[in-house]
């Protein structure tokens, strides 16, 4: 019983050195309010709409905003962190992100983070 405890800690310790951007399955630490946020399914959905209507109005194929195209696996889990942290991108600083509040940047940074080009899709079995 005590050796189970050993390796459970153990386990626990190693798991939390391997992983510190996920901060454990479905959350996400998030440098910006310095929090582990959980993933919901809500927050998810509503953070795929905002990117939809708002990042997507320019980072869609063959725009005409000089802009790139932009899906969730365009970037790892800790790149997007970084896009929302640094605010690096040129859009960021020129108020496209605008329309979006705080709160709506952190539910487009978990859609981003959660389906990253380095998450593993739980629906794909090829
Ligand atoms: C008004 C148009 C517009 C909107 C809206 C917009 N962007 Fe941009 N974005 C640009 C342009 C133009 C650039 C600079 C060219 C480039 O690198 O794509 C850029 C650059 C970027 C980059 C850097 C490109 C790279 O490969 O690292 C990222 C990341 C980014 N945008 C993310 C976003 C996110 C996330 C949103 C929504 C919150 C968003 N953008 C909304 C126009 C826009």
């Amino acid at each position: 019983m005590k050796r189970l405890a050993v390796f459970a800690v153990a386990f626990l310790l190693l798991a939390s050195i391997a992983s510190p951007v996920i901060a454990g399955p479905g959350k996400r630490f998030d440098p910006v309010t310095a929090r582990v946020r959980d993933l919901t399914f809500s927050n998810l959905r509503t953070g795929y709409k905002l990117f939809q209507e708002v990042c997507k109005g320019c980072h869609h194929r063959g725009n005409d905003q000089g802009a790139k195209f932009l899906h969730t696996e365009s970037k790892s889990m800790q790149a997007w962190n970084r896009v929302f942290y640094q605010r690096y991108p040129d859009c960021a600083k020129s108020g496209a992100w605008q329309p979006l509040s705080k709160d709506d940047l952190l539910k487009v940074n978990d859609y981003l983070f959660a389906n990253a080009v380095d998450t593993v899709d739980v629906n794909c079995y090829l």
